[in-house]
């Protein structure tokens, strides 16, 4: 038990992923862009039920970003019946599981028939008590920090708050997943090595693994990889090592 505890404490409560590589996975299979769209939505089954499986708290999972609605026309309205398709198929399943489904990201944009969608997902699943599975969806991590900017400077508009006495803890209060530790770890597939504006508050001291295989190739022992990854690394908060080690030993 003891061990099993300890265990518990090392692995990462908030995992996000950043799902790179459909379209160059497909590629190399010959086969157009969607193809591996359609196949990214086995990893992120695959992955949500290992996260599921370790009592992960949350894991947010990068879908469509504020700037990819700068692709092509058709891709763009491939990833949304995409998007609708499987929201529709699996959220009975996520049910099942206990799993809480919720949508971030700027909602507003989406057509009407997706945004009943999300509505009805979120409400079915609100109460479920399991892994939380954000799904980011039109989602910027500067998008992110302006609204919570926005919401902020509605309560010195009418007078609720000074504007010198807004802290650091306002702003994480008001940024999305307020409810959710902040990112542990984040992981990008495809060997590209930035953050393409994901969350930019959240992930301020998250581990970054970044691996090169595509997402279509991602399972639950890729996940594993990263996760004891992450457990091997000396997190220091700004501290020394040494310092670390000797709160461990008094603890
Ligand atoms: C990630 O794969 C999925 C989305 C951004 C929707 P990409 O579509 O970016 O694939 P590559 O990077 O072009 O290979
Ligand atoms: C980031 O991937 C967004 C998602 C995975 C949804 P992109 O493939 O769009 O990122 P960039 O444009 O290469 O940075
Ligand atoms: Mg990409």
């Amino acid at each position: 038990m003891q061990n099993s505890d300890t265990f518990n404490d090392a692995l990462p409560k908030h995992i996000a992923i950043i799902m790179d590589g459909n379209g160059r996975w497909a590629k190399s299979k010959g086969k157009p862009r969607v193809f591996g769209h359609k196949k990214g939505v086995s990893a992120v089954r695959k992955t949500i039920s290992a996260a599921a499986k370790l009592n992960i708290k949350a894991v947010t999972l990068f879908a469509f970003s504020s700037e990819n609605w700068r692709r092509p026309e058709d891709e763009v309205g491939l990833l949304m019946e995409l998007f609708i398709t499987v929201l529709s198929s699996e959220i009975k399943k996520l049910h099942k599981n206990n799993l809480r489904l919720r949508i971030i990201g700027d909602k507003t944009r989406f057509n009407e028939r997706l945004q009943r969608k999300i509505a009805e997902a979120e409400a079915l699943t609100a109460n479920n008590t399991g892994t939380v599975v954000n799904v980011a969806a039109n989602y910027g991590g500067k998008w992110d920090i302006l609204q919570a900017t926005k919401q902020l400077a509605k309560l010195v508009e009418t007078g609720e708050l000074n504007a010198s006495d807004i802290t650091e803890d306002m702003i994480s209060q008001h940024v999305t997943m307020s409810d959710l530790p902040d990112v542990d770890l984040l992981i990008r597939t495809s060997g590209e090595c930035r953050i393409s504006n994901f969350m930019l508050w959240q992930m301020a001291y998250a581990e970054m693994y970044f691996m090169d295989e595509y997402w279509p190739e991602f399972n639950e022992d890729t996940l594993v990889k990263a996760i004891t990854w992450f457990i091997n690394r000396e997190r220091r908060f700004g501290c020394t090592g040494e310092q670390v080690k000797a709160l461990m030993e008094a603890n």
